[in-house]
């Protein structure tokens, strides 16, 4: 019996996914027509043996989290359960805090997500892989490859070619050592309770004293206190993956997962895609619309567009790259590219939103999407995708571009490469 783990953090953590995790927390920001997690959790289902998912975070338990849970437990006819932590704990604090909750079953072994990664997870080959790790194996790192100047952001493994070891892991090193990172994606046997243990009980003893300004004592961070002291020891793995995967700590990186999770509905022949048809709105390449929503048959939406619940979308709106989300209203002839139009706002008639993506580079082989700095010298928006918060009105016959709205916004103009508080 297996068991899954999504590591999901807490409010103090996304801000750079603002203003759109004001509303609600950033796991459960929807992509491709779904919450982030939902699509860990649907790759956890394709596990055989899989019996539970636990999230664990310290978010405050909340509606959102709760309703999204019995939904998906229902659709997938798993076990979820969500365990808060007290205080952040760090990337295995938890994991160590909850251990009888997750050993409880006696699984074989579980998987541990990050939440705010996406990507087409390869669970049941690490699953495969890990079985034929030699006895007494600790773990599996899924990892993939990035760029020389990239992979200084990830943790980074120098694996043995032949065996898979990993020899060596650096957290984000200054400067580089390898070209293979470390995805957030990881399968461990209860053995690694042990280490967990060894790293709690150094962290006690390092921290004793009574100044409480230092966080936590039971904070275990398990790229520095886990994987770096197990690697070199024959204990732990790498699987590759060349498939799919990206952080997803960014509005624009939102933009960017949804576009590949949709081309996953594609190739699943998933019966989420919308097809085109008489009295049908115009669809080019993947789009995905919620049933609930209303789009005028003279719309043009894709590629890569995503509309949530209850959206309207006037007559002759053209939509590409962007996801538009539960309640906004597109009024005629305005026109969205490659942005994320919030909860409940309305676009004015023949207005235009506009933003930048912030692809990876094509020419570069194995290049991840960067996440630029938000601000350029002179204090301006980097041109990045534009992002409409939620409640927020922009008038008709004006130009968005490249900016970013906070929610509840009445917009009187046109805006360029700005914050508009
Ligand atoms: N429950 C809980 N408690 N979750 C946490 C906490 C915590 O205190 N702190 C972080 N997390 C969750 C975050 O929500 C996220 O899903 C995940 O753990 C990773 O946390 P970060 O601290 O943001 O790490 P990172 O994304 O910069 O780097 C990690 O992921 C990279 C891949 O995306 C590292 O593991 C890198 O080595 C790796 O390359
Ligand atoms: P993520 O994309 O979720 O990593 O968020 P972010 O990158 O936008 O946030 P960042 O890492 O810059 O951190 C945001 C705030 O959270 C900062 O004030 C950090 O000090 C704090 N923070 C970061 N990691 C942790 C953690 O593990 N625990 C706690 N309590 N705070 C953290």
């Amino acid at each position: 019996m297996f068991k899954a783990i999504i590591l999901i953090g807490g409010p103090l953590k996304g801000t750079r996914f603002r203003p759109l995790s004001l509303e609600i927390p950033k796991p459960l920001f929807p992509v491709a027509g779904f919450p982030m997690i939902y699509h860990h959790i649907a790759a956890c289902c394709q596990v055989k043996g899989l019996k539970e998912i636990i999230l664990i975070g310290f978010y405050q338990p909340n509606d959102a989290l709760n309703k999204f849970i019995i939904s998906a437990q229902q659709e997938f006819k798993i076990q979820i359960r969500y365990l808060q932590e007290y205080t952040a704990l760090g990337t295995a604090g938890g994991i160590y805090h909850f251990r009888d909750q997750i050993l409880t079953g006696n699984p074989q072994c579980f998987f541990v997500l990050n939440s705010d990664v996406c990507g087409d997870f390869p669970l049941q080959d690490m699953l495969d892989s890990h079985k034929k790790n030699p006895d007494g194996s600790i773990g599996t790192v899924l990892a993939t490859e990035a760029t020389r100047q990239q992979s200084l952001t990830f943790g980074c493994i120098v694996e043995d070619q032949n065996t898979h070891e990993v020899l060596h892991y650096a957290e984000k090193p200054e400067t580089f050592v390898s070209t293979l990172i470390n995805c957030g994606i990881y399968l461990f046997s209860p053995l690694i309770f042990q280490t967990l243990e060894k790293a709690f009980k150094s962290n006690l003893e390092e921290n004793y004293n009574f100044d409480f300004n230092i966080p936590s004592k039971e904070v275990i961070r398990l790229e520095q206190d886990v994987l770096i002291p197990l690697a070199g020891d024959g204990k732990l793995f790498v699987h590759q993956t060349k498939r799919f995967w990206s952080q997803l700590k960014s509005a624009g990186a939102a933009i960017y997962a949804n576009r590949h999770y949709l081309a996953i509905y594609q190739r699943t022949g998933s019966k989420q895609l919308a097809k085109n048809g008489e009295n049908k709105p115009q669809i080019i390449g993947d789009v995905f619309i919620h049933p609930t929503a209303q789009v005028h048959p003279s719309a043009v939406l894709g590629p890569n567009v995503t509309i949530g619940r209850h959206v309207v979308v006037g007559e002759g709106v053209r939509l590409r790259e962007s996801i538009v989300l539960e309640g906004a209203t597109l009024q005629d002839h305005c026109c969205i590219l490659y942005s994320i139009v919030g909860w409940h706002s309305t676009i004015g008639v023949w207005s235009r939103v506009e933003g930048t993506p912030n692809d990876p580079n094509p020419n570069k082989p194995f290049a991840k999407l960067e996440i630029p700095s938000m601000f350029t010298t002179d204090g301006k928006l980097n041109p990045s995708i534009t992002v409409i918060g939620s409640d927020v009105q922009v008038p008709s016959e004006v130009i968005i571009l490249n900016s970013i709205v906070l929610p509840h916004k009445d917009l009187a103009g046109c805006y360029k490469n700005q914050i508009i508080l």
